[in-house]
This record gives structure tokens, C-alpha cells and sequence, in this order.
């Protein structure tokens, strides 16, 4: 019975016991905003809005116009819009990352987020999420990939039906 409950405290110490899961989001119009919530609820997550300096207005979205604010950046995959506070991830093991799909992939600020945090969140869970119009979240998967190698990336979530 001893040996038991050692072995069992042994195992309860390997383990990280306080595993925390944080789900950080951008999102333009709401839509993600929504999956995010829903996503930390279910996975008794701290929830964090990855804000832009300058909020994208109704004109900055137009995909139409290729002069937009959202075209532009786009446009340029060395842009990194300004994001308006830090987040602090180091308490977090498992970090859920979302986003709306913006011309097949996720917004620069998405980038943006992950340059300023590329340090701390190595060897970190990430599993990113999105929300879009049709698109699926595979090309966004590869290019997060590519362009973060050495992040530990898990199989993302299309969220369009939350
Ligand atoms: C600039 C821009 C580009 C978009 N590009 C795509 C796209 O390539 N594929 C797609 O299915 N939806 C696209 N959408 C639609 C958004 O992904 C979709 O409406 C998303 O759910 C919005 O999320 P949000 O409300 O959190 O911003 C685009 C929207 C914007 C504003």
C-alpha cells in the first residue's frame, strides 16, 4: 500500500500540475471572437484578445480594393501590424492561436504576435484556429509551418460551425 501511494505521488509530480491552457485570438468582426470563448470554455482556458494599435475599420477589410489597409499588408508578407499590449505566456503550456482567414492564410498580426513571442514559446503546445467564409485552415497550417519551423505545431481547428 506505501509502495502504491509513493508511486502514485511520484507520477502526480512528474506531471506538470498546474498545466495552463491559454486560447489568444485576433479578430476583426466578431466571428472568431466567438469561436475563442467557446474554445476556452471548454477547455478551462485563460482568454486573450491579440488587439491591433489601430483597430481595422469596414474600409481596412475591403478585399476588393487592393489599396484596403488588409490588402496592403497581405500584399507583404514582411508587414507586422502594431499590436496594442504584450501578452504574458509564460505560465502556459498549451496555447490555442486564432484567427479570421485572410486570403487563404492568417492576418500579419498573427505574425506579428508570434515574432514578438517567438522565444518563449518554444517547445510549447500550438494549435492554431480560424474562422472564415469558406476557406479551409490548411494553407494556414503549412505557412505557419514554414515560417515558424521550429514552433511545435499541432493540427489546427477550422471553427466555422461553433
Ligand atoms: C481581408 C479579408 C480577407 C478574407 N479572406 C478570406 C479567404 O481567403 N477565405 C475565406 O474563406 N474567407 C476570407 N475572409 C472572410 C473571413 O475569414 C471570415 O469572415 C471570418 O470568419 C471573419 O472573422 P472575424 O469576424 O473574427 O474577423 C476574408 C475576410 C477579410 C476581411
Amino acid at each position: 500500500m506505501k509502495r502504491m501511494i509513493l508511486a502514485l505521488v511520484c507520477a502526480a509530480m512528474m506531471m506538470p500540475m498546474n498545466a495552463k491552457t491559454l486560447v489568444a485570438y485576433f479578430s476583426a468582426t466578431g466571428t472568431t471572437k466567438t469561436a475563442a470563448t467557446k474554445l476556452a470554455k471548454q477547455h478551462d482556458a485563460v482568454l486573450w484578445e491579440i488587439e491591433p494599435a489601430d483597430k481595422y475599420t469596414a474600409e481596412d477589410l475591403d478585399w476588393r480594393n487592393p489599396e484596403s489597409r488588409s490588402s496592403v499588408e497581405m500584399n507583404d508578407p514582411e508587414e507586422r501590424p502594431t499590436i496594442k499590449r504584450c501578452t504574458n505566456i509564460t505560465p502556459y503550456d498549451t496555447i490555442y492561436v486564432g484567427f479570421p482567414i485572410w486570403w487563404g492564410i492568417c492576418p500579419r498580426i498573427i505574425n506579428s504576435w508570434l515574432d514578438n513571442n517567438e522565444p518563449q514559446l518554444q517547445g510549447k503546445v500550438l494549435i492554431p484556429f480560424a474562422t472564415s467564409g469558406s476557406s479551409g485552415i490548411e494553407e494556414a497550417e503549412t505557412y505557419l509551418k514554414k515560417t515558424y519551423p521550429t514552433l511545435n505545431w499541432h493540427k489546427g481547428l477550422l471553427m466555422n460551425k461553433h
